[in-house]
C-alpha cells in the first residue's frame, strides 16, 4: 500500500518547489519502460527519472556514455506513456548539450517534442551554464545535476564520494546558487558529505535531491533496479535494497525450466 500523499492530482516543478517551502519531501526514481513507469506512477512516487542509467541497467554499458539521444528518447516516450501523476524528468545524455548551447537546445527539444517528457536534467555547473540558460529560455524546465557527474567518470577516474576537499565543496556551493539564479526547478548532488548536501539546500529555495548525499536534503532518488534488487553486483553504502528480485526472479525462472522439462507445464488447466 503506498503511503505516499495522493493529493497532488498531478506532479509539475511548481509542487515540487511548493514540497520545498511546506517541508515535505520529495520522492523520485528512476524507470525507463512503460510497464515499470506504472507501477512507479501508480505507488505515488513523485518524479520519475527517465536516467541515462539506462545506458547500464538497460543495455548493459560500463559507463552512461554510449547511450543516444534517440534511445534516450525510446525510453522516455514509453514511460511517458505510462504515467498519471508523476513528474517525468529526461536526462541529457553524453554529447547532446556540452559542445554548444544551441545544440543542447535542439536535444532538449527533441526529448520534449518526440517523448512527450516534462523536463531535462543535465550534468554540470558552470560549464554548461549558457547551455541551460538557452534551454529555459525555450520554456523547458532544467534540473540540474552536481557532485558525482557520471558523464565524466573518464575525468574523475572513480566512482569514489565527489567534494570531499575545501576547493571542489566551494565550487559545487557556488555552482548550486547559479542553478538556482539562472532558473533551474531543482538540483540533483550526487555521494557529496551529508554535511555539504544539507548547506547546500539550506543555501537555495529551488528543492535538492540527493542520492548518496544523506537525509538533510529536500527527497532522494535511487535507481529503480537497484532498490528493487534486481541488481546484485552493485553495493554502495547509500544503497537500501526494498527487494531482493535477483533471487525471486533467478528461483521463478529455475522453477519454469524444471516445470517445462518435467512435463508439469502446462498442466490441464493451462490449455485449449
Ligand atoms: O541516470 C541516473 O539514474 C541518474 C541518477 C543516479 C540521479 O542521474
Amino acid at each position: 500500500m503506498s503511503v505516499a500523499k495522493k493529493d497532488y492530482k498531478r506532479i509539475t516543478v511548481k509542487t515540487l518547489v511548493d514540497m520545498k517551502a511546506n517541508g515535505e519531501k520529495i520522492s523520485m526514481l528512476t524507470a525507463y519502460d512503460y510497464t515499470m513507469a506504472k507501477i512507479v506512477d501508480g505507488a505515488g512516487v513523485d518524479v520519475i527519472l527517465v536516467g541515462d542509467s539506462a545506458s547500464n541497467v538497460m543495455a548493459g554499458h560500463e559507463t552512461t556514455l554510449p547511450i543516444t539521444l534517440d534511445q534516450m528518447i525510446y525510453h522516455a516516450a514509453g514511460v511517458v506513456r505510462a504515467i498519471e501523476r508523476s513528474l517525468v524528468v529526461v536526462d541529457l545524455p553524453f554529447g547532446s548539450y556540452q559542445s554548444d548551447p544551441k545544440e543542447a537546445l535542439r536535444s532538449a527539444i527533441r526529448i520534449m517534442k518526440e517523448s512527450g517528457g516534462h523536463a531535462v536534467k543535465l550534468e554540470g555547473g558552470k560549464e554548461v551554464k549558457e547551455s541551460i540558460k538557452r534551454i529555459l529560455n525555450a520554456g523547458i524546465p532544467v534540473m540540474g545535476h552536481l557532485g558525482l557527474t557520471p558523464q565524466s567518470i573518464y575525468k574523475f577516474g572513480t566512482y569514489t564520494v565527489r567534494a570531499k576537499e575545501e576547493q571542489e565543496a566551494e565550487k559545487l556551493k557556488e555552482d548550486a546558487l547559479m542553478l538556482e539564479r539562472i532558473g533551474c526547478f531543482a538540483i540533483v548532488l550526487e555521494k557529496i558529505p551529508a554535511k555539504l548536501a544539507q548547506e547546500v539546500a539550506e543555501s537555495i529555495s529551488i528543492p535538492v535531491i540527493g542520492i548518496g548525499a544523506g537525509n538533510g536534503v529536500d527527497g532522494q532518488v535511487l535507481v529503480l533496479h537497484d532498490m528493487l534488487g534486481m541488481t546484485h553486483e552493485f553495493h554502495p553504502r547509500f544503497l537500501r535494497r526494498y527487494m531482493n528480485l535477483y533471487e525471486d526472479m533467478t528461483n521463478s525462472i529455475s522453477q519454469y525450466v524444471k516445470d517445462v522439462k518435467d512435463l508439469d507445464f502446462p498442466n490441464e488447466e493451462e490449455q485449449y
